[in-house]
């Protein structure tokens, strides 16, 4: 099992104006999966602030996946994409084009995320937009990759012929 996660990126959030309800829907998505959630926390939109706490969570606290969820927009306070790419070491864009292809089949307004996804030494970090039904739209897109994703960063990738035949 491996160890997730869950950074709300939101100011209203933040300040305890709003519930944070994208991320009780990460949250009830993991758990169905059996993925553990060792992290969990809501931070402003501020850039350095964002970036610290993804810092903080993969240097000092060794997750495998941290998922973001808000501030993807084009708002003038929406900076979670560049607060992701500024403690990356590498990006892996695969996760943040499923999630907007199969958002782009429910909704037009799909394009408007600037989300991105990469690696931090062995942890994969991934945004998702704010909105409830948004996370749980691109959270589940993905879901099907983050075991084997995870293996592979970590170094244990095993035979990835293996694994496609588990998913057909
Ligand atoms: N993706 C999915 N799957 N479903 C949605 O309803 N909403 C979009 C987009 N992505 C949406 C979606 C909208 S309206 C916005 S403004 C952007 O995500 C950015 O959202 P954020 O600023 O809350 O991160």
């Amino acid at each position: 099992m491996f160890r997730a996660g869950i950074l709300t990126v939101s100011d209203k959030g933040w300040l305890g104006e709003r519930q944070d309800r994208s991320g009780e829907v990460i949250r009830e998505i993991f758990s169905g999966a059996g993925i553990c959630i060792a992290n969990y926390d809501i931070v402003p939109d501020e850039k350095n602030i964002i970036a610290d706490r993804l810092i903080e969570w993969v240097d000092e606290d060794k997750l495998d996946i941290i998922i973001t969820t808000g501030g993807t927009g084009l708002g003038p306070r929406d900076v979670t994409p560049e607060a992701t790419l500024s403690v990356v070491d590498r990006v892996a864009p695969g996760f943040a084009e499923v999630m907007r292809s199969e958002s782009l089949k429910k909704t037009p307004h799909a394009m408007l995320s600037r989300a991105v996804s990469g690696i931090r030494g062995t942890c994969l970090i991934a945004n998702l937009p704010g909105s409830p039904k948004a996370a749980r739209e691109c959270l589940e897109s993905i879901l099907p990759a983050l075991p084997h994703a995870v293996e592979t960063l970590s170094g244990q990738g095993g035979d990835c012929a293996a694994v496609e035949e588990t998913l057909q």
